[in-house]
């Protein structure tokens, strides 16, 4: 018999390390690993094994096929924003195709079981565009469908992915004869704004500035902020980004009348994030001084996400808002941290 276990996919990175802490305390299924870095030591421990390996590796995910029975995929790997500029070919393969080869094996799965399996999938504010500031500060919140023209690889990406995993959900191999394709990959998506651990910093997104900043201040480094004071980006702390992940897992399909959500929780400036982390640790040395072009990223991305469709379909409200986020987990959790 197979066992049955969660995939978690890029499962050393910043939402991984949140998710797979959560899963093992309240999921009494077995989580498998799976990523190319060296999984850190406190989350080895949770999982019921790690694979050190490749998305790309076709013949690893078959094997896993053979060896498990994975009811629930959550597909976390990606290449973030900045770093994917460097080498955008390269990032498109490991976002898109990595996301393929998932995909397939998520209907390889689903052949052997009743129910189709589950695709969890984090897309990002950064399948949005907008073309200058003035059109973003217009805009205000934005919907689903709203400015989707993305202006980074990565980005682009995350739209096409979501897209694929509406494919793979509904119109897989549609024109075949006799065998029904549908119905086997259950996608959901949430697309998510820039997000901030207390226990981990991003590895090459755009939106790192916040979360650098005050790691910077609590490890008494000086942080040179790449983006103005006046800029403006949705964010939402670990803790909320883990709950909305369960929360749409949980939720029964027939109250989902979307694939895809957008979620939210406090949209400061740089300046904000300034004032907040100046507070808690006054000798704080930060300046600002802007990246032309990761302004420019970040410029095209909404300042506010409108998140009532996965608020009206399956209760979505962040328990942390902006204050909370950084009086009530951010800086006490951080000071611990760094204090040791
Ligand atoms: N945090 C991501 C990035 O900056 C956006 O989703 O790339």
């Amino acid at each position: 018999m197979r066992k049955e276990v969660i995939l978690i996919t890029g499962a050393n990175g910043e939402i991984g390390h949140g998710l797979i802490t959560y899963l093992a305390q309240h999921c009494s299924t077995p989580i498998l690993a799976l990523d190319v870095q060296p999984i850190d030591e406190d989350i080895a421990k949770l999982c019921s094994r790690f694979i050190l390996g490749d998305i790309m590796d076709q013949m690893l995910l078959g094997r896993l096929v053979g060896e498990y029975e994975i009811r629930t995929i959550y597909h976390l790997a990606s290449i973030l924003s900045t770093k994917a500029e460097y080498n955008p070919e390269t990032a498109h393969r490991i976002n898109v195709e990595g996301m393929l080869n998932l995909l397939r094996m998520a209907v390889e799965q689903s052949q052997w079981q009743t129910n189709p399996v589950k695709f969890i999938y984090p897309s990002s504010i950064a399948a949005y565009g907008f073309p200058n500031v003035a059109a973003k500060t217009a805009a205000g919140k934005i919907t689903e469908d709203q400015w989707t023209f993305p202006t980074t690889m990565y980005g682009c990406n995350k739209l096409y992915c979501e897209h694929l995993g509406r494919y793979y959900s509904r119109h897989y191999k549609q024109l075949a004869s006799g065998e029904l394709y549908e119905n086997r990959v259950d996608f959901r998506c949430l697309r998510f704004p820039g997000l901030i651990s207390a226990f981990t910093t991003p590895t090459g997104g755009t939106s790192d500035y916040g979360p650098e900043m005050l790691h910077h201040a609590a490890a008494g480094e000086p942080y040179k902020c790449f983006v103005r004071p006046d800029t403006t980006l949705p964010f939402m702390v670990m803790p909320d980004a883990v709950k909305s992940l369960i929360q749409l897992e949980e939720t029964p399909r027939q109250n989902l009348s979307q694939l895809v959500y957008n979620v939210t929780s406090f949209s400061p400036s740089a300046q904000d994030f300034y004032k907040y982390v100046l507070s808690a640790f006054p000798k704080a040395e930060i300046s600002f001084d802007p990246d032309k072009k990761r302004q420019g990223i970040v410029d095209s991305w909404p300042a506010d996400l409108d998140d009532s469709a996965a608020r009206k379909d399956w209760g979505w409200k962040p328990d942390y808002g902006e204050k909370a986020s950084f009086e009530e987990y951010l800086i006490p959790v951080i000071r611990q941290r760094y204090q040791k």
